[in-house]
């Protein structure tokens, strides 16, 4: 959860740091730090409690002397409250050692327990300090710092990513990874460390992966990297996909707003170079071609946003390719021994590719047979690359914490799945997939159009709803993960209780919490559709207005029957059965930020939360 950068190099070292910071701040930002060292050998540090902003405020108050060598840090608070005391770097040899960490150490109390007994005090809470005080002694006997690292890594246990480096070895950091991410970016006569590439892809876009359990040491002119014994591991370098003003903000209020509108390249990008004369082209697949003949049975994993991405997964890939399809939030799956074979496939979705619980899950359905396949947005992160195969979607960078544009391009990316599993397995013809391949690719335009439509008018009516106390989303069939969809997004953002229910299901229980003037937003199914969803979604209004809600209905443009019963009415434009929750999702989205805005809340770093949860 925290973010981690680290430079060699003859540029000024605080402004890489605290650039890479800003891009990882979405990570969290608890507490933010840096360490220097200047070229005449003095070890500098600072460390703030807060956002990024108040540390790069007291650096221009009273400026720390700059050099080429520094590593940084915006935390996530795990042990110990967000203070100065608990924020990274944390000290070692006396001072002389500087060490960042993102993750959990585990053995961290039995650990700090063998240093307070061989006489070592602590100045914080953190499990993190037992790590800076260990690679210290560890380096005042052996005088070498990734001999150090080696040591130290092999003692501890949980996740982590650990950064350091020393005042007596000027131009080297050393990092380490187990389960927590670390990306190197290759520079020219300069060299990076990040938690991911936004780290560093204002300076270049080369970057190389850095496997489990690697140890990698950074010279200005040098990257070597090693296993946790010291032997040297291949490497694989990568070009970043994006640039450096994708990450920005350019001119936007807020990133979530900008990824808002981005929702529609973002479904375009995924398609982009995957459909050729009315087939789906996935060369990403094709290690897993025979296993996708043969398999019996579909297992989706994810949290949050991406678990809904992959119950409309569910939809599709059951009505296409007639598989059954599970879909479970991935740190409910490896606990409760599920049944797995060779003939399972296992798909996790995931925007950061670093989600803690989904990565464990899949290396436990890995490891019980099943086959992998990753639907990640990030490159070089860590679930693809523990994955059999992996399927990119294309949304471009993510940094607001509530995830938008990630959610329909991974939507977009399980529909190409399920449609090319259709035409593997034979279930559908390739008319039919033609067909629904074209319905697929007419989503961006009709996003286009749901953005123009509804943003200024969520805009103006969301102020009266500035201190609603609770909201309920209802939808049915596809509806209902969209529904889920738009209360974690109100939840998270505008702070309002919210819950999401299929709609069938109100009269089995949530009912009861309709009381005059309980906002309702219902997610009506277009009357186009040839399932009979509709009159009963309609119904299912009326059961409510009777009891005195106030709704809010996402209704299709030409359907006349929603608008007497409801009190505000969002139109979206048609979309087959499949697809509708691709436009609908938008208003939902813009909704939550509005109400946010409305209340003077920041919409893209919301309370308590991170954008990448890399604890479990
Ligand atoms: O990076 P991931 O897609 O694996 O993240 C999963 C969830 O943590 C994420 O979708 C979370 O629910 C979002 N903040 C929702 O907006």
């Amino acid at each position: 959860m925290c973010g981690i950068v680290g430079y060699v190099g003859p540029n000024s070292t605080i402004d890489v740091l605290l650039g890479g910071l800003k891009r990882l701040e979405y990570r969290g930002y608890d507490s933010a730090g840096i360490a220097v060292l200047t070229d005449e050998g003095h070890l500098g540090t600072r460390k703030r409690a807060g956002k990024l902003g108040i540390l790069a405020d007291d650096l221009d108050e009273a400026p720390l002397p700059d050099g080429h060598t520094g590593i940084g840090h915006t935390r996530w608070a795990t042990h110990g409250g967000p203070t100065d005391g608990n924020a990274h770097p944390h000290l070692g040899d006396d001072g002389k050692l500087a060490l960042i960490h993102n993750g959990i150490i585990e053995n961290f109390a039995e650990l700090k327990q063998e240093l307070v007994d061989a006489g070592a005090s602590f100045t914080s809470e953190t499990d993190t300090e037992v790590a800076a005080l260990m690679v210290g002694d560890v380096y005042k006997k052996t005088g070498d710092l990734t001999t150090a690292m080696q040591r130290v890594v092999a003692r501890l246990e949980g996740a982590f990513t650990l950064l350091v480096m020393h005042q007596d070895v000027p131009g080297v950091v050393v990092g380490a990874r187990r389960n927590s991410p670390l990306v190197i970016g290759l520079g020219d006569g300069e060299n990076f460390l990040g938690s991911d590439v936004a780290a560093f892809v204002e300076h270049t876009k080369r970057a190389m992966e850095i496997g489990q359990d690697e140890i990698v040491t950074i010279r200005p002119g040098s990257v070597e990297v090693t296993d946790f014994a010291g032997n040297p591991v291949p490497t694989r370098e990568f070009e970043v996909a994006w640039d450096a003003t994708a990450a920005e903000k350019g001119g936007w209020p807020s990133f979530m707003k900008k990824e808002i509108s981005e929702e529609p390249e973002a479904v375009g990008k995924t398609l982009l170079g995957r459909v050729h004369e009315g087939a789906v082209t996935l060369p990403e697949l094709d290690d897993l071609t025979g296993a996708l003949t043969d398999i019996d049975r579909v297992v989706i994993l994810g949290c949050g946003t991406a678990a809904y991405a992959g119950m409309l997964g569910k939809y599709a890939i059951e009505t296409w390719a007639r598989i059954p399809v599970d879909v479970e939030l991935s740190h409910e799956f490896r606990y409760r021994d599920p049944v797995l074979s060779e003939r399972t496939l296992v798909v996790s979705v995931s925007q950061s590719g670093e989600t803690m619980d989904t990565l464990m899950a899949v290396k436990y359905a890995k490891e019980n047979g099943a086959r992998t396949l990753s639907i990640c947005n990030t490159q070089g992160s860590t679930i693809p690359r523990e994955s059999d195969a992996v399927l990119y979607t294309h949304a471009g960078p993510e940094v607001a914490v509530a995830s938008t544009k990630a959610f329909v391009a991974q939507v977009t990316a399980l529909y190409l799945l399920g449609l090319h599993l259709a035409a593997v397995r034979g279930t559908l013809d390739a008319a039919q997939v033609a067909a629904q391949l074209e319905e697929l690719q007419n989503i961006p335009a009709k996003l286009d159009q749901v953005l123009e439509s509804t943003a200024s008018r969520i805009a103006e009516f969301t102020p009266w709803l500035g201190d609603t106390q609770s909201v309920l989303f209802l939808g049915r069939h596809v509806g209902y993960p969209v529904a889920l969809e738009g209360a974690l997004k109100l939840k998270e953002v505008a702070y309002i209780h919210a819950e999401g229910f299929a709609a069938g299901e109100l009269k089995h229980g949530p009912i009861a919490l309709i009381e005059p003037g309980q906002i309702v937003i219902v997610l009506v199914p277009s009357p186009r559709h040839e399932n009979t969803l509709h009159p009963k979604v309609v119904s299912n209004i009326q059961e409510i207005r009777a009891r005195g809600a106030r709704v809010i209905a996402i209704a299709e443009l030409g359907d006349k029957a929603v608008a007497p019963f409801a009190d505000e009415v969002i139109r979206i434009p048609y979309a087959g059965p499949l697809f509708e929750p691709l436009l609908g999702v938008v208003p939902l989205h813009i909704f939550a930020m509005e109400l946010a805005t409305a209340k003077g809340l920041d919409v893209d770093q919301p309370r308590n939360l991170a954008k990448s949860v890399t604890v479990e």
